[in-house]
């Protein structure tokens, strides 16, 4: 099984951005964690960060036809991108949003989701451990 797992703006900046809200690790730490997480469950996994909206979309559609599943936590295009919502629902590959914070406990314009509108799960404030989560149920459901 192949999983995507992407990563929007500022996710690069994390351990550095906003501590109190996303924590002290590093995107590199996230990086290892999804990794050792796919390993164990033997799965094939790509990371993939980008602060660019448009290089998010080209690297759904490059997923089509060899990807099993995407694990997507779009930040804050989450709340603004048609485009992710419609490159995610061009693929139809199963897919599961993760935010490391809680968005429904925070300003009232992160509880909209555009991309979470094409995905099956989204799991929400608990920090890395919703990036296992999200993998967690893909390869429960589609691993073979
Ligand atoms: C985030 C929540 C978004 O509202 C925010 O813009 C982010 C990160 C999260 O992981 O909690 O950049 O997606």
């Amino acid at each position: 099984m192949k999983i995507l797992v992407i990563n929007g703006p500022n996710l690069n900046m994390l351990g550095i951005r906003e501590p109190g809200i996303y924590g002290e690790k590093s995107y590199a730490a996230l990086v290892q964690f999804i990794e050792d997480v796919c390993e164990k469950r033997h799965v094939d996994v790509e990371c993939y960060q980008s602060n660019h909206e448009g290089n998010i979309v080209d690297r759904i559609q490059a997923a089509y036809g060899n990807t099993d599943g995407i694990v997507i936590n779009p930040a804050a295009y989450t709340h603004t991108s048609v485009a992710i919502l419609d490159a995610l629902k061009a693929v139809s590959i199963p897919a599961v949003e993760v935010h490391l914070s809680d968005v429904s406990q925070r300003e009232a314009f992160r509880h909209v989701s555009y991309a979470g509108m094409a995905c099956e799960k989204t799991y929400a404030g608990y920090g890395f451990d919703g990036y296992r989560l999200a993998i967690e149920y893909l390869t429960d459901k589609y691993g073979k």
